[in-house]
Formats: structure tokens, C-alpha cells, sequence
């Protein structure tokens, strides 16, 4: 079918079958998901690669004798070689300029859900970020006065009780002073951009988190050295890093006393990654695992937001920070937590 290889762009899984449901033509979607190849798939027939092919069987009667042009219905597509689990999607069913041909088009759901919460996030994040800048721009202001105000009391004063307040004031304001400078930073320096190795940036964090933990922690390294070298802010990189593995550190605590915690820094290419409803042709990923006891169910949805945090003295900035610059770099992080393991996965384009 002439004009058939245009699919070959798309994410969703796309085939052209008759009105029995027999494949005449399938995309490389629906190649790579069912892991088998174009020419066995043209030997099947659609009903087959489904759990329960009733209803698409009745779609296909009712769209091929254009009772109906389009109808949609959620499935359970079962994955090939047989046997190796089930894949939920989302079927539409159209009516095609030819005669005899429909174009069936699966969607897996989870990848469905998985934009629209990206997309949730990133608006709220963008909220979010806009908020809190001009909060910390409100706050800093007064604050200066207040510090300056204080000192001028604690001159004015010989009370040492007395004295003893204004030092609290002053202490205080230099505190939400470094708060309010952390919640602006990403936004102060310039962004430097210079060619880039993961490999250094990882070599750099680890070695900084083993002077501070020289025993009980293994971090391991597992890379991929064939990571082309790319264009980014290296510092900014280090820093990202840098704040997802001290919460791991800070969540291994307990392990780190025992001897057994581990922390494992492993690199990847990753091919044709979607995510921030973009598709990437390649995109370097940077898992970050630990062996602690994983996110705290009730902050999991919400650990990137600023000022969230799920430990004693935390300010919650920490992971916020990372994904700003992160995302300075078109990429993004997500996070996948269970008690025993968790990752955090930078994921960034490649040229
Ligand atoms: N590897 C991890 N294991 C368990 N919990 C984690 C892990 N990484 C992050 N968290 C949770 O996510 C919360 C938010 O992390 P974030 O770095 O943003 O803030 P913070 O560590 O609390 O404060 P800050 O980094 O600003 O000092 C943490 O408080 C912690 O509860
Ligand atoms: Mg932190």
C-alpha cells in the first residue's frame, strides 16, 4: 500500500487488515511491541493478537459494511511469543479510502496515561516554579530589613537577655535567607554550556559521596562508555546528581551503619524514548539506585514539587533543583520507588 511507511513515525501501534481481520500491513510500532517481525505479522490476523477478539471482531463487520466509520473500545493485546503477558490498549478502528481495508490503531494505555500525567506535571511544575520565585522574591525584601533592624536593636541594647532575641531574629532571617537563595538559584547563573561526559559528571558525585561516606556505602558503577559526549551545563549536571544521591544517602542512613547499603550509578543509550510528549531518536539515561527504603508512599506523587519533603529538617528543594536543571537540558527525571529499591532515571536527548 503506497504511502503505508508514514506510520513507521508514529508511537502507536498501526495495521491495515480486511474486513476478517487478516494484517496486510503493519507499522514498526506494532513490530517492536509484539516483538515479532513485519512478514510474520502479514500472515496473522489481527484477532490473533488479541485476549478476546469478539468485540474486534464486531468492529470490524460493523466498520467494513459501513455501518459505523469509526469505533473505538479498550483490549487486552496479548504479548508475543505467547506467554509473556498482556498489554492493555486502546483500539480505534477507522474506514480507509479503499475498498475491503481498515486501519486499525492501538494505543497502549499505560503509555496513554503515563503522557497525561507528564503533561499534568509539567504544567504544574511550571506553576509551581512561578510561585515560589515570586514568593521568594516577596520574602527577600522584608527580610533584609528585618535583619538590619534587629542589628540595629542589638546595638542599641546591654541587656543580655535582651540581646539574646535579637540574635534569634538575626539567626532566623540569615536562615530563610539561604532558603530563599536556594529557591532562586536556578535562575541566577547563566546557563554554561560546554561538551559534556556523564562518565566524569558520575565519577565527580562519587567521589565526593565517598569522602563523606568512606565505609558502609558500595557505590557501583556500571556504564555504558559508548555515551556520546553532548552539550550541557556541567556543573548544573553534577548538582542534579549530586541532590538525588544524597537523599539516597540520607535514606540508606540505617543501612550505611549496618554495612550494607549500595548505590548504584548505571548509564544507558536509550533508543526511541518518549517522554514530555516528545519522541527521542536517542536520549542518554542515568539510573541512580539504592537499596534504602524507598519513598514514602504519601509524598510519591508529589517529591518534585518545591518545598515537599519527607524527612526531619529536609527543605524539600533538593529534587526540585535537580529537575529545573534537568529539564534546562530538554530532558526530565522520574522516579521509581518500592522498599529495597529505588531509581531515579535522568533521562536527557542525545544528538
Ligand atoms: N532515594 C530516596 N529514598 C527515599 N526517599 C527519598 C529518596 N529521594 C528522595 N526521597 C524523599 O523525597 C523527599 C524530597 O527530596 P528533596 O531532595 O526534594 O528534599 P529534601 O531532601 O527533603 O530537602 P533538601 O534536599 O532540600 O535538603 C525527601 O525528603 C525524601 O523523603
Ligand atoms: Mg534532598
Amino acid at each position: 500500500m503506497p504511502g503505508f511507511e508514514c506510520f513507521d513515525m508514529l508511537a502507536t501501534m498501526v495495521a491495515l487488515v480486511d474486513p476478517e481481520g487478516h494484517c496486510l500491513q503493519a507499522n514498526s510500532a506494532l513490530e517492536n511491541i509484539l516483538a515479532v517481525s513485519r512478514r510474520t505479522l502479514r500472515r496473522g490476523s489481527v484477532l490473533d493478537w488479541l485476549v478476546d477478539p469478539t468485540q474486534m471482531r464486531e468492529t470490524l463487520a460493523l466498520v467494513a459494511s459501513n455501518q459505523v466509520s469509526t469505533s473505538r473500545f479498550d483490549a487486552l493485546m496479548r504479548r508475543l511469543p505467547l506467554g509473556t503477558g498482556e498489554l492493555p490498549v486502546h483500539v480505534i478502528v477507522n474506514q480507509t479510502e479503499w475498498p475491503d481495508r481498515v486501519l486499525v490503531e492501538m494505543l497502549e494505555i499505560e503509555q496513554q496515561t503515563r503522557l497525561d500525567r507528564e503533561e499534568r506535571t509539567l504544567g504544574l511544575a511550571q506553576a509551581n516554579k512561578e510561585l515560589v520565585r515570586n514568593l521568594a522574591h516577596e520574602i527577600k525584601n522584608p527580610l533584609g530589613g528585618i535583619r538590619g533592624a534587629a542589628q540595629l536593636l542589638a546595638m542599641e541594647i546591654d541587656s543580655k537577655e535582651l540581646m539574646e532575641y535579637t540574635g534569634v531574629i538575626i539567626h532566623e532571617a540569615d536562615r530563610l535567607q539561604a532558603l530563599v537563595d536556594r529557591l532562586l538559584a536556578p535562575h541566577r547563573r547563566a546557563q554554561m554550556v560546554g561538551d559534556v561526559n556523564i562518565h566524569e559528571v558520575c565519577e565527580r558525585v562519587r567521589s565526593l559521596i565517598l569522602a563523606e561516606y568512606p565505609r558502609g556505602l558500595d557505590v557501583e558503577r556500571d556504564y555504558d562508555t559508548s555515551i556520546p559526549e553532548f552539550r550541557g551545563d556541567r556543573e548544573q549536571l553534577i548538582q542534579a546528581v549530586l541532590n538525588i544521591v544524597h537523599n539516597a544517602t540520607q535514606a540508606l542512613a540505617e543501612r550505611i551503619g549496618a554495612g550494607d547499603a549500595r548505590l548504584q550509578l548505571r548509564t544507558r543509550v536509550g533508543r526511541q524514548v518518549t517522554f514530555g510528549r516528545r519522541r527521542f531518536r536517542l536520549a542518554l539515561e542515568l539510573h541512580i539506585e539504592d537499596n534504602g527504603p524507598g519513598v514514602p508512599e504519601a509524598i510519591r506523587d508529589r517529591i518534585f514539587h518545591p518545598l515537599v519533603s519527607g524527612r526531619e529538617g529536609g527543605s524539600g528543594l533538593g529534587l526540585t533543583l535537580a529537575q529545573t536543571f534537568v529539564q534546562q537540558h530538554h530532558g526530565t527525571i522520574e522516579c521509581d520507588s518500592a522498599p529495597g529499591r529505588t531509581v531515579f532515571k535522568i533521562l536527557i536527548p542525545l544528538p
